[in-house]
């Protein structure tokens, strides 16, 4: 196991009728902008409950945050700040709107001339407002961790920043929130939480043995609930138990001491940034034919989590390894997600060339726990997903 530090300072608050604790858990004296998306919250409760709890604090709106939130919003959210004095963020939804105000509270008091270096250059944020968080999508993590991921229509372009001081200083878990959820997007967060867990383990053996069990058992609560979540979402306790495993697979825990992927992310972000692809729907398309790809690399883990995860008792270690794959892209199918970009796109041709230039440029060269996934191989990648 690696040397490692491990400090999460996100206060969780977790369960029916939590967000009335919003009262206590923000400041008294703090001047709030809500954040907030397209308005599903205003169809569910949320917005009534969370104005219920804030009404001798001091609130003013911005909605409108989309999917993938967008740069050129967000900085509006910053003027609105700026110009109303205010001091404290609440955001209200998914890992978009989360991920908005991590961006929103590192660039209110960037002093650089450019607040989209925070991405390009991967700048060093010095300062940030404090942030609280009201889950209403269990998916991305984002509402315990300090990472977030911001899009620019313009440029086509999606790029992830993080820093210590943008983990949410509380945030509110109300599991009953995914009733009103799309099956689509449950059956995103679903997907996207397994693929988390899997970037974090999907890697060698590491003498993680615990890191591995916290792992495994994340990947088998998923497949557990997810039938039932997607059916039934008013069924509390598998509402409960899908919420926590999505914030437990990204909240720092389980990559302690271990060594970590994320090349299934950095590809299926520029699919995003080129098709609108919904974040999940592109590691479903990029996380079979990645495993694939990097079967040397991976095949003891593979084998192992075939074991553990699918019961996988048949065949030698290869095989088993093979069928686990073969495994992960049934289950994101059962869920009604496909896995081929052509499902998705008819404009798919030369990306996977585009992709790999995009990589070269940003000098990304070297994907993967051991830096090895090359720009040509994320073509060959690409390409092998297209249909
Ligand atoms: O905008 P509204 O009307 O609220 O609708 C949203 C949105 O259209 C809707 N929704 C959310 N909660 C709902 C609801 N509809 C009905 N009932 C509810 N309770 O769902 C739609 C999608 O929301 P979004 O926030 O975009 O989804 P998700 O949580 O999947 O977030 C995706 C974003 O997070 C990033 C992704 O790249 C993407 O930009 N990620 C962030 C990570 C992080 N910060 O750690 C890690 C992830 O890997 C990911 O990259
Ligand atoms: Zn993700």
């Amino acid at each position: 196991m690696k040397n490692f530090s491990y400090q999460n300072p996100t206060k969780i608050m977790f369960g029916q009728g939590q967000i009335a604790g919003l009262a206590d858990a923000l400041p008294k004296n703090a001047r709030i902008l809500m954040l907030y998306g397209g308005g599903s919250i205003k169809k569910n409760g949320v917005y009534e409950q969370i104005t219920a709890a804030l009404t001798n604090h001091t609130v003013v709106e911005f909605s409108g945050i989309p999917a993938n939130p967008e740069y050129e919003i967000l900085m509006q959210a910053v003027a609105v700040i700026k110009e109303e004095n205010l001091d404290y963020i609440l955001a209200v939804g998914g890992g978009s709107v989360i991920d908005g105000a991590k961006f929103i509270s590192a660039a209110v008091g960037y002093q650089g001339d450019d607040p989209w270096d925070i991405l390009a250059k991967q700048e060093k944020i010095t300062a940030a407002m404090p942030f609280s968080v009201v889950l209403t999508l269990p998916a991305t993590g984002s509402e315990m961790n300090a990472g977030a991921v911001v899009s620019r229509r313009t440029t086509q372009e999606k790029l992830a920043f993080s820093s210590p001081l943008l983990f949410p200083k509380s945030s509110v878990l109300d599991p009953s929130v995914i009733q009103s959820l799309p099956k689509r997007q449950i059956a995103n967060g679903i997907v996207d939480a397994f693929t988390h867990v899997l970037e974090q383990y999907m890697t060698y053996p590491a003498g993680g043995l615990l890191q591995d069990r916290f792992a495994e058992s994340i990947l088998q609560t998923l497949i557990e609930i997810s039938e039932t979540v997607i059916d039934n979402p008013g069924d509390y306790q598998a509402a409960a138990n899908f919420m926590w495993s999505c914030t437990m697979a990204l909240n720092g825990l389980i990559n302690r001491g271990v060594p970590t992927d994320w090349g299934i992310h950095a590809i299926g972000h520029e699919l995003t940034a080129l098709f609108d692809i919904d974040h999940a729907r592109t590691l479903a398309i990029i996380a079979p034919r990645y495993y694939e790809h990097c079967f040397d690399s991976k095949k003891d883990k593979l084998a192992q989590y075939a074991e553990r995860v699918w019961q996988i008792s048949k065949g030698n270690r290869e095989e088993k390894a093979r069928q686990a794959i073969t495994k992960t892209e049934q289950f994101f199918n059962t869920l009604g997600i496909k896995t081929t970009l052509s499902a998705y796109t008819d404009d798919y041709s030369g990306s996977a060339e585009t992709i790999a230039e995009r990589f070269t440029n940003r000098g990304w060269l070297g994907l993967g726990e051991k830096q090895s996934v090359s720009p040509d191989d994320v073509q060959a990648i690409v390409k092998n997903a297209y249909s």
